[in-house]
């Protein structure tokens, strides 16, 4: 077993520059963990805030930017009993995934869905824990309700289309180009708003209202996802590109009863992730298996070019997932 490993850090806070190739030890699992060899390494929207100062890893997490993971099983903890050595694996991670070895939860990690290679499988954890925890175990979508998603080229926008889709919702998604929509409409949205041209308070109240809003940008969209609702809608936020402050009519919460709640998965409890991701692998896989959802892949760098990994995320251009490809 290797000593030390390739990894990136974040050398201090600032732009994509200030990730730099570095030597690491191999992380040593715990008790309960697995030590993973990377293959691939998926990059999100939290890594860029965690580079710039924003987002802290929690307490004895890796200081290593990296959310999720595929890749091989080299070694089990004592207490792990679901996972062996040789087995491949896609994982949430609590950070340290932009290395060639990382350690994670046993009870946090999946098989790789059958009909997905590895640089795909590695695209599917954070996204996918988002997106089920905030739109189905907190938002309650239920198929048959009209479901709008922010940000629907995102990472999250195009697993939230598809999820959505696949249980059957009608699926409605924001984005900033004609490109960006078309895609939004090729994995499933019935329509798909350039925000720029349209405005989805109106193309949402005609079909009668949102009944769950899936939302990263905050700020004057707040006031407008409440409009959009129906009554008993429920609007989730997960991030807040534009702002997390907002002048609200509360009335309208308490008339048409709706609710406002969001969350962060990174800071939640060991226990929480693993019921996650124990609703993933009896919910979601099978949509993976029977081609309902797929990972959308912009495109993959080698680990060491992780900055221009970055880079790109922050112009907004790309479409669906960035990859890194660590030890394919
Ligand atoms: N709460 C959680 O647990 C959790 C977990 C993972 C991710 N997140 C959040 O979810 C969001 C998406 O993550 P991701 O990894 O999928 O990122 P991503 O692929 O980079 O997506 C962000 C998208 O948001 C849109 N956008 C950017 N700035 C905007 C603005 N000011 N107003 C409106 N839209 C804007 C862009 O598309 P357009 O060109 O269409 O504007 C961009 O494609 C991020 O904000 C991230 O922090 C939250």
């Amino acid at each position: 077993m290797d000593k030390m490993m390739r990894a990136v850090e974040i050398s201090q806070p600032g732009g994509p520059e200030v990730l730099v190739p570095v030597e690491r030890p191999v992380p040593v699992p715990g008790a309960d963990d697995i030590l993973i060899r990377v293959a691939f390494a998926g990059v999100n929207r939290p890594d860029a805030l965690q580079r710039a100062g924003a987002y802290k890893a929690p307490p004895g997490a890796s200081d290593l930017p990296g959310l999720e993971a595929a890749g091989e099983v080299v070694a089990v903890g004592a207490a792990v009993s679901r996972f062996s050595v040789g087995d491949r694996v896609c994982a949430l991670l609590p950070g340290g995934g932009y290395a060639e070895y990382v350690t994670t939860p046993a009870a946090h990690a999946l098989p790789i869905p059958e009909g997905l290679d590895l640089r795909a499988a590695a695209c599917l954890p954070e996204t996918c824990f988002t997106v089920w925890s905030n739109v189905v175990m907190r938002g309650g979508l239920t198929g048959g309700e009209r479901f709008l998603v922010h940000g629907g080229s995102s990472g999250i926008g195009t697993t939230a289309i598809q999820i959505a889709a696949a249980l059957g919702a009608r699926v409605f998604a924001t984005a900033g180009s004609a490109e960006k929509c078309a895609v939004c409409e090729k994995l499933g949205a019935e329509r798909a708003i350039n925000y720029r041209e349209a405005d989805f308070v109106e193309v949402l109240r005609a079909e009668g209202g949102a009944d769950v809003i899936l939302d990263m940008v905050g700020g004057s969209y707040i006031a407008r996802n409440v409009k959009a609702l129906a009554d008993d809608g429920r609007l989730v936020q997960i991030a807040f590109l534009e702002s997390p402050k907002a002048e609200l009519n509360f009335a309208q919460v308490m008339l048409r009863r709706l609710t406002i709640t969001g969350s962060t998965l990174r800071p939640q409890s060991d226990a929480a992730k693993a019921r996650i991701a124990q609703a993933l692998e009896a919910e979601v896989w099978p949509m993976v298996k029977a081609g309902r959802l797929e990972p959308v892949i912009d495109s993959a760098f080698p680990l060491e070019r992780a900055a221009d990994a970055h880079a790109l995320m922050e112009s907004s251009r790309h479409i669906g997932k960035i990859v890194l490809d660590v030890a394919p």
